[in-house]
């Protein structure tokens, strides 16, 4: 047996006899003579961590990602102790790592399929495909949840050739089993691709008419599970769909034009109420860059979406769009965040119903022991 090995499993007999500090300095000492160390670290980092050392368990697990022998589950308990010492911006990119790896080797991410990230916590760090349309069906169907509803319709307004909807199909399989909540999928496109304009609110500089045109439709279909698309003008069909079906949760805008995305939230506040949660979740894909790369894109607040959002609240007082504030509180900022509104219908019967349990209970004085444990500020809580 070589030296190192013997050193590593000198390390494991005492963890395995719960001398947890030995072991720890075992696993360490092990690993700097070990051609593949990455093990020892990780089994390290593990120890340090039962041990409430912190910081050990950071630099022991960022040794396992970053040597020979990582695999992808290193970079999940890398991450997990980068969130608990509160480090945002390295737990986000630890995350997005470990999804990303476990992606590429065909592995599950979120552990009820047998990966580790709890859905929940993949959302917060954008650890998954369009963070911002899993969080606005996320927010949607726990509203749902609350209200006492056990169905919610979500729709995607401009699919092109899929991968937005594949991407919140994948989610509302997650969405349903966290919650309970049903969700029926919808595809709203031309079909045609981007519709002729001369407005230059449609960002005519950019967007052609027949971009986007969906390549394949029957492929498209076949890989539907639960989604059903609608073809035509969406300002000609979303009326027909409003008036059908369980309450509209989450609203994923992706048209690109002012005019077709004004278009259609002008039938969204025409329609009644009852067709409706009362906040309904809505994802903006082009309210902003998602990355710094094309400049001269000129995304502005006098074009496009944001115009169209811009009008639309000027035309109405019941109904109204306002950023999801929730996101405020985070200590980093994505922006993704800057996608995820709320429309708010004020007039809607349920939109008073109270959302949490009585204020009195809320305010109660607690001991200070019992306010460090208070389950509302637990940012897990309901995580898978
Ligand atoms: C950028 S693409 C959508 C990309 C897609 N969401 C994805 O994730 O791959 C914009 C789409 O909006 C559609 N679109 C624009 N205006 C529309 C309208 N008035 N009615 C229906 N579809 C429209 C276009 O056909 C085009 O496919």
């Amino acid at each position: 047996m070589a030296r190192d090995d013997a050193e590593f499993r000198a390390a494991r007999q005492m963890e395995l006899s719960g001398e947890f500090r030995r072991a720890y300095l075992a696993y360490l000492s092990a690993a700097s003579s070990l051609a593949k160390p990455a093990a020892a670290y990780f089994r390290a980092g593990l120890l340090a961590s039962r041990l409430e050392n912190t910081i050990g368990a950071v630099r022991a697990f960022e040794l396992a990602v970053s040597t020979p022998g990582a695999v992808p589950n290193y970079w999940y308990y890398y991450a997990r102790s980068l969130h608990r010492i509160e480090d945002p911006y390295r737990a986000r990119y630890a995350y997005q790592q470990y999804a990303q790896r476990r992606t590429k080797k065909g592995g599950p991410v979120f552990h009820h399929r047998g990966g580790l990230l709890p859905f929940r916590r993949g959302v917060r760090y954008g650890a998954v495909r369009r963070p911002e349309y899993a969080h606005s069906m996320l927010h949607a169907a726990d509203l749902a949840r609350v209200l006492g509803e056990d169905r919610i319709r979500v729709a995607e307004f401009g699919v092109a050739s899929g991968q937005g909807l594949l991407a919140a199909q994948d989610h509302a399989h997650v969405v349903e089993e966290l919650t309970g909540v049903v969700v029926e999928l919808w595809g709203f496109d031309t079909g045609e691709g981007i519709p002729e304009s001369d407005d230059h609110r449609d960002l005519r500089h950019y967007f052609g008419p027949g971009d986007y045109a969906m390549q394949d439709r029957a492929a498209l279909e076949a890989r539907l599970e639960r989604g059903q698309l609608v073809l035509g003008d969406a300002q000609e069909t979303v009326s027909a769909w409003i008036a059908e079906g369980p309450p509209i949760g989450a609203l994923l805008f992706d048209m690109d034009l002012y005019s077709s995305t004004l278009g259609v939230l002008n039938h969204l506040a025409a329609a009644e109420d009852r067709h409706f949660l009362p906040r309904v979740s809505l994802a903006f894909d082009d309210i902003g860059p998602k990355t710094p790369g094309f400049q001269i894109k000129d995304y502005s607040d006098v074009t496009g979406e944001a115009a169209a959002i811009r009008d639309f609240n000027q035309g109405y007082r019941e109904v109204q769009l306002a950023p999801d504030k929730w996101f405020t509180a985070l200590p980093d900022h994505a922006p993704w965040h800057d996608m995820c509104y709320l429309m708010h219908r004020f007039e809607h019967p349920s939109y008073r119903t109270r959302v949490r349990g009585s204020a009195s209970d809320h305010m109660r004085l607690r001991s200070d022991a019992e306010a460090d444990e208070d389950p509302a500020e637990d940012p897990e809580r309901g995580s898978l």
